[in-house]
């Protein structure tokens, strides 16, 4: 692996756990909020494969709105219009897995540019950043907006390298999807996959440069280097 030059991460279930909305699902089907997070976030990922594989984009806030429609049709789990728009407020303020707050700073701390690189949309990365007070520690927020297409097309990864002005190569990609893991070392990144959850890692023939459970053992990583 070259120097590093950056770290630029994945958002939604890398640095923050979409599952956080759990308890709020909850509170309208109580013993069901789990399932009704994990049917959202399967959907939400597949509607962004599909909408870019379709050429007809629409936001990730749409998306996931779109999706939480379907998971709670499809639980036969009723959400009516507002139940839907106060679910989606709060997925605007997910919250980091408890281990990333001082992870990232101590990477900071090590003269890292930390960058974000979501198929979030603009609004939704900056909203859950600030919710959870750490903008500061990222130089750059980097929306698929920006493409018009999702991960784990080029056309997204690209946007780091344009941002960082760096090379792909010279940046090590986190994050703990193994789609978007594969996805960025097909591009040509350095890839550090974390398996917080013992996962197995997707057969797309790529495998990521660096495995850890936890963000706080990249900053070890990082520290040892
Ligand atoms: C992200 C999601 C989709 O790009 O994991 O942040």
């Amino acid at each position: 692996m070259k120097t590093i030059k950056g770290i630029v991460f994945d958002l939604y279930g890398t640095l923050y756990d979409v599952h956080s909305v759990a308890a709020s699902c909850d509170a309208y089907h109580p013993g069901r909020g789990l399932e009704i997070s994990t049917v959202w976030r399967q959907k939400q990922l597949e509607y962004t494969w599909l909408r870019s594989l379709m050429g007809a984009y629409a936001d990730f806030e749409q998306v996931t709105h779109d999706a939480l429609v379907f998971a709670s049709r499809h639980l036969k789990l009723p959400l009516d219009d507002a139940a839907c728009a106060a679910l989606c407020k709060e997925y605007l303020k997910i919250k980091p897995y408890p281990e990333v707050p001082e992870a990232l700073a101590r990477l900071q701390a090590m003269g890292m540019p930390l960058a974000i690189l979501s198929n979030g949309s603009a609004n939704s990365i900056r909203s859950v950043v600030v919710a959870s007070g750490l903008e500061r520690r990222f130089q750059h927020l980097i929306s698929a907006d920006d493409a018009q297409i999702f991960k784990p097309h080029s056309s997204v990864y690209t946007l780091a390298e344009q941002r960082l002005n760096c090379d792909c190569s010279e940046l090590l990609f986190v994050s703990s999807n193994a789609w978007d893991a594969s996805g960025a070392r097909h591009f040509g990144y350095a890839v550090c996959w974390i398996n917080r959850a013992g996962n197995t890692f997707d057969e797309l023939g790529q495998s990521p440069d660096h495995v850890v459970e936890g963000l706080d053992q990249l900053a070890d990583w990082m520290d040892a280097q």
